[in-house]
């Protein structure tokens, strides 16, 4: 079998693998797999923007607390700072590499003007759980920005190979002699092609971003479906705090199809929820109202559906001039539009929806895992920042500060790339390329994973309905296990192996906490405990589940 070898290889082209490449495409050869088009991501539809202390009347401990107050007594204090600390020269980086964040007035974005260096003079935005305005934003399209500036430095990278539309299946792991575990490598297919490709580096990075896509309503894109998450916990590595799933307050209600988000930076401009009869609510559950932290909005207006039965809110942005809003939210404008309502005049009616997740694949303060040579970066990581629950615009900032710290460490490593792979595993041994499932089998079992997982271990959980979705996804496991050990790895099957393995992972965490905390509520356990005021941490191997 043909293998390519590099001395870095990335899988993912959000944020965090492209920060991570652009470093490391200085000192080796880099290639990068990713899913879809190079854009797609996670990243690509970041709306709010990059949290970083900015102005002087704000400072590293109002973030910081900030930062822990949302994340309910679970965050990693140490890796907070960190992360506050370290975030604004790499913020002054991004700038450096071409992204143009909005200034104050209009016209900031023309092309041949130098952007500022000094941050306060950028328009920073606010959010839910800020004390202060920090946040660095493109309009509503900072995500779409930062992949255009970084793709741009990248494509024609002398040291960079990009390989779209290869999905990463499996990582290759390796006991050279008198060493502990290694990663040398992944096995990917190349989809156009129908192809199993072998890459070998002795360093790499899994950046693939979140698991939104393991729920039925969400405000992520398509390739979210936790893959780096369930290949690591398949090479032994363990994962945390996966029971943590943000419910973003604010996705478009839309019936009939997909959502998209709006941005709380809407809120942040003094946005209003109300019910369907007009009435405000959020200041009966929490004096900050509107920009209450995540977990409580999402929690209050769930809980006002269901009193009401009412299938959805309204976001009322009436009191936003029509010039100010099209040109703050020129996206948001544009899709509500499409949908027939024509804001500000018109409330926008939203629905919370999957959005991110604050658990992931354990990693060190540098991106490293407990395999040699195995970085895991951005949103796929537990770092322990977000605690129970993320303050909201600091998910890009946390993968720009550890892809950093990552590629410092990895650089600093860089071994010989790997000997040759000797022994393939049996699933390539019998792979076809047509394979032999329906795609209808499939689809079933995609749908019906993510409708267990909205009805089952949304927002408001129970323990009987967990223990009852993890039976049905065991179930499930067993049926897509069987297809991919008889050599069918067709994107499909790879894709529901990941949905079905991480969807498992996140309820055995849900069942782990005896409580209710940040982004978990559960009613059979609805008080907050000191005595559980830890990590849920899973090790597939003393795992023997719940
Ligand atoms: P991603 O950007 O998701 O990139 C993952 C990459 O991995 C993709 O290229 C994908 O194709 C690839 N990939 C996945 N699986 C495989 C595989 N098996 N093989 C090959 N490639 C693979 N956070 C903020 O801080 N501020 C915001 O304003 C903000 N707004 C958001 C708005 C929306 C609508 C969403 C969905 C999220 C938002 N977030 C925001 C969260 C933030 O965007 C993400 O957490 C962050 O972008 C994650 O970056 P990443 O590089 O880790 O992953
Ligand atoms: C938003 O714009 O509301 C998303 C911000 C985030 O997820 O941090």
């Amino acid at each position: 079998m043909e293998e390519t070898t590099s001395d870095f290889i990335v899988v993912g082209s959000g944020i965090a693998g492209l920060c991570f490449a652009l470093e490391a495409a200085q000192k080796g050869t880099v290639t990068i797999l990713t899913k879809k088009e190079d854009f797609e991501s996670n990243t690509n539809y970041a709306q709010g923007g990059i949290a970083c202390v900015a102005t002087a009347e704000d400072s590293f401990e109002d973030h910081i607390r900030d930062t822990l107050v949302a994340g309910a007594g679970l965050c990693h204090e140490e890796v907070v700072r960190d992360l506050v600390r370290d975030g604004p020269p790499l913020v002054r980086q991004l700038i450096d590499w071409g992204v143009h964040f909005s200034t104050h007035g209009k016209g900031e974005d023309s092309p041949g003007q130098t952007p500022p260096t000094d941050l306060a003079l950028y328009d920073l935005g606010r959010e839910g759980g800020h004390s202060h305005r920090r946040i660095l934003h493109a309009k509503d399209l900072t995500g779409r920005e930062v992949e255009r500036a970084l793709l741009k430095c990248l494509r024609n990278h002398p040291n960079v190979t990009f390989l779209e539309h290869h999905v990463a299946i499996d990582l290759i792991t390796e006991y050279p002699i008198a060493s502990p575990k290694c990663c040398t490598g992944v096995f990917a297919l190349d989809v156009e092609d129908s192809r199993i490709k072998v890459f070998r580096a002795s360093v790499v990075v899994l950046a693939t971003g979140g698991t939104g896509r393991i729920y039925q309503h969400t405000t992520n894109p398509v390739i979210a479906t936790g893959d780096g998450i369930a290949m690591a916990w398949r090479a032994g590595l363990p994962v945390g705090n996966l029971e943590f799933i943000q419910f973003h307050p604010t996705a478009f209600y839309n019936p009939t199809g997909e959502t998209f988000l709006i941005s709380e930076a809407v809120r942040g401009e003094g946005a209003i929820l109300r019910r369907l009869n007009g009435d405000s609510f959020m200041e009966q559950y929490d004096s900050r109202g509107c920009l209450a932290p995540r977990d409580v909005v999402a929690l209050a207006i769930d809980a006002e559906m269901k009193k009401h039965g009412d299938s959805h809110v309204l976001l009322d942005c009436s009191h936003m001039n029509e010039e100010f809003w099209t040109d703050r939210f020129p996206w948001i404008n544009q899709q509500c539009r499409k949908h027939g309502v024509i804001p500000p005049g018109d409330p926008i009616p939203v629905v919370p929806a999957a959005h991110y997740s604050c658990g992931g694949v354990v990693t060190d303060r540098m991106g490293r895992t407990r395999i040699v040579g195995l970085y895991v970066v951005g949103e796929s990581a537990f770092t322990g920042v977000h605690g129970a629950n993320r303050l909201a615009s600091n998910s890009l900032l946390e993968a720009l500060v550890f892809s950093h710290r990552a590629a410092v460490s990895a650089m600093e490593s860089m071994a010989p790339p790997p000997t040759p792979l000797r022994k393939l595993p049996k699933w390539l041994d019998l792979f076809s390329p047509a394979g032999n499932v329906e795609g209808v089998r499939i689809e079933h079992c995609k749908t019906e994973a993510r409708s267990l997982m909205w009805d089952y271990v949304g927002i408001v959980r129970r323990t009987d309905r967990l223990r009852l979705a993890l039976q049905r996804l065991e179930l499930l496991k067993k049926e897509v296990d069987s297809y991919f050990e008889a050599g069918n790895a067709g994107d499909g099957v790879v894709e529901l192996r990941n949905i079905v393995q991480t969807s498992i992972l996140v309820i055995e965490c849900a069942l782990c906490r005896k409580e209710s905390r940040g982004l978990h509520y559960n009613l059979d356990f609805p008080k907050t405990l000191d005595a559980e005021a830890h990590d849920t941490i899973l090790d597939p191997l003393s795992w023997t589940g719940m």
